[in-house]
């Protein structure tokens, strides 16, 4: 959040008293959620008018819209902030936010435009749709294979919004170090007989400060291939037999057993 109260002042034809209105821009920067009655600027003082008159000229601010974000003292000449400013709602995901009010004053009739630009604070986390992603994959995927994840969402703009991604470190995957998407990327082959599934924890940051983050965990079911051949529980069965042993007797008992699933 930068808390600068820099204006600008395009004053340069103020001077010509003779025009009944003239117009000269004000502009003054406003962090948004600023508190009520914080000042943003003092136009009295940037149009170099003597206070006194301030009041007995009527001077008023009138927005565009319907919402009145900011006052002015007469006493002092000062922008006072009057409402909530949440840029999100009112700009949404733009790179510039400006609010226009026009400043008039009376005898003799003057008009000034007034802009408000409404910086970005970090006041938004990174947040995933769902709190779990769940993704099946087959034991035999080979390494290299690519499984995109859903993105986080931060309302915040530039700096403020979804820098930069962690996954928690496991055996098989890393993210996708392809700066365009969110991939999961194989790095060892999963092997459903050691880990039948697995919950991986991902981690959104915004490079706001402070800084803000979100998570997700990933459910990865590992679905069966037929990666094992059945196994017989001994190498060599040996059996003994009477030579009259009636037909029908058990002769050995023999068991295989496959580790891969149905
Ligand atoms: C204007 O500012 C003065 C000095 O800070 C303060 O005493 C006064 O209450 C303010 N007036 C209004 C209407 O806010
Ligand atoms: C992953 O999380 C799910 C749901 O919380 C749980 O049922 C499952 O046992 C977890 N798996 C592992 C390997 O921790």
């Amino acid at each position: 959040m930068r808390n600068s109260k820099v204006f600008f002042v395009t004053c340069s034809i103020c001077f010509i008293l003779t025009i009944p209105a003239v117009h000269c821009d004000l502009s003054y920067s406003v962090p948004e959620e600023v508190k009520q009655n914080h000042v943003i600027g003092n136009f009295a003082k940037d149009l170099g008018l003597e206070l006194r008159t301030i009041s007995t000229r009527k001077a008023r601010l009138d927005f565009d819209g319907t919402k009145q974000f900011c006052d002015i003292n007469l006493t002092t000449g000062d922008l006072i902030a009057s409402e909530r400013i949440d840029r999100e709602a009112l700009c949404d995901n733009k790179a510039s936010c400006v609010l226009k009010a026009d400043l008039m004053m009376e005898n003799p009739l003057e008009l000034h435009r007034v802009s408000l630009n409404v910086q970005d604070v970090n006041d938004n986390s990174p947040t995933f749709k769902n709190n779990l992603m769940e993704i099946e994959i087959r034991e035999s995927t080979e390494k290299g294979s690519r499984f995109s994840l859903e993105e986080a969402h931060d309302a915040d703009f530039g700096q403020n919004g979804v820098q930069r991604y962690i996954l928690q470190k496991n055996e098989n995957f890393i993210l996708s170090p392809d700066n365009d998407k969110v991939e999961l990327l194989l790095e060892n082959k999963l092997d459903r007989e050691k880990q039948k599934n697995m919950n991986l924890t991902l981690t959104a940051y915004d490079g706001g400060s402070p800084q803000r983050s979100g998570t997700v965990v990933i459910h990865i079911t590992v679905l069966d291939a037929n990666d094992n051949a059945p196994v017989f529980s001994k190498g060599v069965y040996k059996a003994s037999l009477l030579e009259n042993a009636p037909l029908g007797t058990v002769v050995v008992k023999v068991s295989a057993t496959d580790a891969d699933e149905g």
